[in-house]
């Protein structure tokens, strides 16, 4: 009998501090950078974001939403055999931020470590789990997205302060006797390291370099809009579909207009566009899993329908995975 995986559960958790372009412009406007509600939603489509407290870590996130992943799919945290956190913001430098959650969960044993491809990354670490489930490696897997972005923002730069926020998403993924994923399709190019990375490293007990985020945000802007279109084909051609039987598609939550791009290109309509980053930002790894779960939460995602999640972001890596939810 062919092995499957298969989304049970799904769980997000963002922290309490809402943060709007009103109060954020408020903010910077005081320290002498200027920037303004219409300018962020027009060129972005985002109203706002949700900051951590000082001594909140991605672990802390992500620990939440598994916990809320774990109880939709009626499951405890013992029954679970791997953990992947998707993650470019973790509490340390080491150990990863998986082994910290799962001793948060309260449970021991199981394989647990982060996948580090910064937007992409769900879409990736879901590829490994999905990879290690079909093989008998794991069958019930805790794969989690986890993100406190504010800290690696430069908040004298306006041209990136703007864009992101803090969350986490969480998704369980069992051992199944059907398909749940379909297929998959992840990619990297290293060339474009320089468009968008956080330059700085620890070493000799000092930080070396910038530590804070950098991007040039038209380069991104192009060549996020070619690749996510590729990835979906790419994918889709794998699972033997089309187009017509995409129920959702789930872009990475970077900006309104790159994932509208992506839905034309796919020629569906704008109403099967999944869009949570008006209200989230752009959060990094644990974008898709808070969409995914907001949009299962609210009743719009239903068991069955077929979901394309796409992911892009710093590597340059881009990549997407096909599921019936
Ligand atoms: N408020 C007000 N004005 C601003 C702001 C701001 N926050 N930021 C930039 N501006 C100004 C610029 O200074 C510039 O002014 P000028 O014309 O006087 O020089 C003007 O607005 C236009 O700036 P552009 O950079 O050309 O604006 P653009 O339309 O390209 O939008 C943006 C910028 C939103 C960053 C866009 O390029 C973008 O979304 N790129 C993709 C970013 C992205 O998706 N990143 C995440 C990738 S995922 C990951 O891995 C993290």
């Amino acid at each position: 009998m062919t092995r499957y995986s298969r989304i049970t559960g799904t769980g997000s958790f963002l922290p309490p501090r809402r943060v709007t372009n009103a109060d954020l412009a408020a903010e910077l406007g005081a320290k002498g950078v200027e920037t303004s509600d219409e300018w962020i939603v027009e060129r972005t489509g985002i109203r706002a974001r949700h900051f951590a407290a000082p001594d909140v870590t991605s672990s802390d996130l992500g620990a939440e939403a598994a916990r809320r992943a774990l109880e939709a799919a009626g499951r405890g945290a013992g029954e679970i055999d791997l953990i992947i956190v998707a993650t470019s913001t973790p509490d340390m430098v080491f150990p990863s931020a998986a082994c910290i959650l799962q001793n948060k969960l309260g449970i021991a044993g199981c394989a647990a470590f982060d996948v580090q491809a910064v937007c992409s990354g769900f879409v990736y670490a879901l590829t490994v789990a999905d990879s290690l489930i079909r093989t008998g490696g794991a069958s019930k897997a805790l794969v989690i997205g986890a993100e406190v972005f504010s800290r690696i923002l430069d908040f004298t730069d306006r041209t990136t302060c703007v864009l992101f926020g803090d969350g986490a998403g969480a998704v369980v993924l069992e051992a199944s006797e059907t398909p749940g994923i379909l297929a998959s399709d992840l990619h990297a190019d290293g060339k474009h390291v320089s468009i968008l990375c956080v330059p700085g490293n620890v070493s000799g007990g000092k930080v070396l370099g910038d530590p804070l985020l950098k991007m040039d945000g038209q380069a991104v802007f192009k060549l996020a809009v070619g690749v996510l279109e590729d990835a979906a084909r790419a994918t889709l051609a794998k699972a033997g579909k089309t187009d017509a039987d995409i129920d959702w598609l789930i872009p990475h939550q970077a900006n309104i207009r790159i994932m509208q791009s992506t839905a034309r290109k796919l020629k569906l309509p704008m109403d099967k566009l999944v869009v949570t980053v008006d209200q989230h930002g752009n959060t990094s790894a644990a974008s898709i899993p808070l969409a995914l779960d907001a949009s299962v939460r609210s009743g719009k995602i239903r068991k069955g329908d077929t979901l394309m999640l796409e992911g892009v972001g710093g590597g340059f890596t881009w990549g997407a995975v096909l599921l019936d939810f």
